[in-house]
């Protein structure tokens, strides 16, 4: 059970908005503890990292390990397989630049899902066109969801990477990850997974799941934003080269060209990396491990079913996930478009989001160009789900007329 009270006096954003926040899925609100982090970086340690020979260099750059060991803890890795990058989005074009581009050839097949965000699906199109590997789609339902037996009927010898979001950033549905390793290590492809919408709400074990690689944001997970992760399997890691070149990334090069970079992660670590933000992370996930990831992913299950309890009854809502569980509930209202939708609960002093979600190849899928997206994290409240239920009960075409003009 968690101490909400306490929980949302954390965040300074619940305490000084009447804003009811349900845009999670984007980005999320920081504590007072990541904030104070980021701070105290700048207000008194304010050095570059692994190049200074004095105190407070040393001092940093040891926070700085500490930050890849505390991530490391948090997936139940070790900490040579975490690279710290700008984002998800940047771990996702890391691996298939780095590593996709790299040993696909024609005739392979890189196999994804029609639910996949831009960001782990655009870089694929690219190594596709480059290395001629062709990309091959499992069916969905027509809920969006991924089935084992679909995932088994789509996998064969040619499929090389298995690359696919472990939560859906559009319908919230979670893939069974465990089971999908097993059966594309059988055929040896390795998994890529897009972990924006996993990795901050629910309890994670890569080595348990058996993942290849993985890819993360900060500021999806309470942490600052401009900084994400890549975790890799070492070896995997070992055989990835980096697209980015630079200080700190190599041991030794000269004047022929000839380049001897340093062994995972750094190799991956060019340029002075975003210190302040991996400070942050860090203490983001000492923050979530504090509270306890089952705990987190426990009350988000609660939310999420108490929120689709609240909407069925509304006879002009379409719900398009009715039986997602991690937290995002997508839907539409009969006959209003879905940003004048979101304009008018704006108005109300709601958040939510509307669109497409970045995910342009679902709309297909689940028949509909836009549709609204409510996401919540663990510190909101049955309360804040009761009083936006209410604004959406009230709402008509003409009041969102008068909002929107
Ligand atoms: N990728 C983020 C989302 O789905 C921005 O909203």
């Amino acid at each position: 059970m968690l101490d909400l009270t306490n929980i949302r006096n954390e965040f300074p954003m619940l305490k000084k908005n009447n804003l009811v926040y349900f845009d999670n899925a984007a980005t999320t609100f920081k504590p007072y503890k990541v904030i104070n982090a980021v701070m105290d970086y700048y207000e008194n340690c304010s050095v570059n990292v692994h190049r200074g020979d004095y105190d407070l260099s040393f001092q940093v750059s040891n926070q700085f390990d500490q930050a890849r060991e505390a991530v490391a803890k948090y997936l139940n890795a070790t900490s040579k397989e975490i690279v710290f990058t700008s984002g998800a989005s940047s771990s996702l074009n890391l691996v298939a630049y780095g590593y996709g581009q790299k040993y696909l050839k024609e005739g392979d097949v890189i196999l994804s899902t029609e639910a996949e965000h831009a960001s782990n699906i655009l870089p694929w199109f690219k190594v596709s066109e480059v290395t001629k590997a062709k990309i091959e789609y499992i069916p969905l339902n027509e809920e969006g969801i991924l089935s084992i037996e679909n995932f088994k009927k789509a996998m064969h010898d040619k499929v090389k990477v298995v690359t696919l979001a472990q939560v859906s950033n559009v319908l919230g549905h979670k893939v069974p990850m465990k089971e999908i390793c097993k059966i594309a290590h059988s055929y040896g492809a390795v998994v890529v997974v897009d972990g924006a919408q996993s990795v901050p709400h629910l309890k994670m074990d890569v080595q348990d799941l058996d993942i290849d690689f993985l890819a993360f944001s900060a500021h999806k997970m309470c942490g600052p934003t401009g900084v994400g992760v890549l975790y890799g399997k070492y070896d995997l890691l070992q055989a990835t080269d980096p697209f980015l070149l630079g200080g700190g990334s190599n041991a030794r090069f000269d004047i022929c060209g000839n380049i001897l970079l340093k062994n995972a992660p750094y190799k991956f670590e060019a340029g002075t990396p975003a210190i302040e933000g991996v400070l942050g992370l860090k203490a983001a996930v000492e923050y979530l491990m504090d509270i306890g990831m089952e705990h987190i992913e426990e009350y988000e299950k609660e939310l999420n079913q108490y929120f689709v309890e609240k909407l069925r009854p509304l006879e002009h809502v379409v719900i398009y996930n009715p039986s997602g569980t991690c937290g995002i509930v997508t839907f539409n209202v009969k006959g209003i478009f879905a940003q004048d939708v979101a304009s008018y609960l704006s108005s109300k002093g709601f958040a939510i989001r509307a669109g497409n979600h970045c995910a342009k190849i679902l709309i297909d899928v689940i028949q509909a160009s836009e549709t609204l997206r409510a996401s919540v994290y663990f510190y909101n409240t049955k309360e804040e789900i009761d009083a936006f239920i209410q604004a959406l009960s009230e709402i008509t075409l003409e009041k969102c007329i008068a909002v929107v003009i």
